[in-house]
Parts: structure tokens; sequence; C-alpha cells
């Protein structure tokens, strides 16, 4: 029998402000070889307009497959469809609730609940400020069970110019978490920028 890898990568967009992070997600992949399978949740489509100059029907020509949020029947609804996991871009506390608590009442939640009891990766990227008890609950929980929690917090040490490059510099890094390495912006490497402009200037 032929062995073949999976490229299927789940993404849901939901209803936390950073929809942006889910739209550059999928520009970054688009191209890249990895099939992407998107699911938007009600609030997402709303937010995404109100923050964006985005529609949801220009995000979803960025995927390589749609589903309606409340298609249950959809492939990525079951185990048997082989997927890398699935990433929530940006994820609300509704949504992690939702997921901490094994409710599939739509697809994105029975998505996850899939790729959770398949023991698949699932990368949450969180977004409320600040956190109430019941929140941080619901990430270490989901953190015990292997459930990647990864809030769109900027680094400063790669010296972005402006937005776009902190937008990038996480999406990279959320990327990242699936072993699919774009190196659209500078990683760390261990050099300060003062010590790099010492080193080009004695060189
Ligand atoms: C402009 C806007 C920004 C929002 N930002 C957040 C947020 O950062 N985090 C969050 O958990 N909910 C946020 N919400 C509330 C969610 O959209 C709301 O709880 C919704 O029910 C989430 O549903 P969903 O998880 O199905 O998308 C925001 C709502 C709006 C309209």
């Amino acid at each position: 029998m032929l062995e073949t890898k999976p490229t299927r990568l789940i993404v849901g967009i939901t209803g936390a402000t950073g929809t942006i992070f889910g739209v550059r997600l999928l520009q970054m992949l688009h191209g890249s070889g990895v099939e992407t399978h998107l699911v938007m949740s009600k609030w997402a489509a709303r937010t995404l307009v109100h923050e964006t100059p985005h529609t949801a029907k220009d995000v979803q020509a960025l995927a390589t497959h749609n589903y309606p949020l409340g298609d249950q029947g959809a492939a990525i609804s079951s185990g048997s469809f082989i997927t890398l996991g699935m990433v929530i871009a940006p994820c609300s506390m509704r949504t992690l609730a939702a997921i901490a608590h094994g409710l599939g009442d739509n697809l994105i939640h029975r998505a996850a609940d899939v790729v959770l009891k398949e023991r698949r990766k699932l990368v949450l990227v969180v977004r409320e400020s600040p956190l109430s008890e019941i929140h941080l609950e619901n990430m270490l929980k989901l953190s015990r069970m292997g459930v990647v929690i990864l809030p769109p917090v900027p680094a400063f040490y790669n010296n972005p110019q402006n937005l776009d490059d902190m937008i990038n510099h996480i999406t990279m890094r959320i990327i990242d978490q699936f072993d699919i390495h774009l190196d659209v912006m500078n990683r760390w490497d261990g050099v300060l920028a003062n010590e790099r402009k010492t080193r080009a200037e004695e060189d």
C-alpha cells in the first residue's frame, strides 16, 4: 500500500478581534502545497468586515475547501478524514469554552473535538484581555491535553517596523507549530540588533 503524508490543515476563524491572523495564515499557505479546510463562525465574518478590508468571500477564496458552520456532516467532522490537525485563529473565549467542554454544536467545535479524540495537533490562537479565571482554567485544561495555546502576543526582538511585520511574525510562528516552516520573517538567531550592527561595521 502506498503511504501518503497528509497535508490538509483545518482552519477555524472565530469572532475574536484579530481576524487578520486567520486571513494571513490562509494567504501564507495559499500555493504552499498545504490544503486548507476553512470554517468561519458567524461572528468571525462580522468582526472581519469591521476590522479588515476583507469580506468573508475574499477569505473563503484563499482556502482550498470551505464548509458552512452548520454542516456537521462535512468531511472534517470525521476522524477518518486525515489531517495535520487544526488551527483556530483567532480563537474566541466562547469557542475555547465549547472545545474545553466537548460541545460539538457547530462545525468548528466538532472539528476541534475530532482533532482532540484522534490525538492530532490543535493550536488555539486565543484572544482576550484581561483573562478571567474561567478563560485560564479552560486554557489549562486543554494545554494539559496537549493543545497549543498560542495567544497572538507580538515579539520585539526581531525589530518589527510596522503592524504587518508583527502579524507576519506571529503567523509564521503559528504555522511553525505544524512543522511547516515558511521563512517570511527574520527568526531569532541569537544575535542582538546592536551586535549585528557592530559586527557589520567591523567587517
Ligand atoms: C469587534 C468585536 C471584537 C471581539 N473581540 C473578542 C475577543 O477578542 N475575544 C473574545 O473572546 N470575544 C470577542 N468578541 C465577542 C465574540 O465575537 C462573541 O463572544 C461571539 O459569540 C463568539 O462566537 P464564536 O466563537 O462562535 O465566533 C468580539 C466581538 C466583536 C463584535
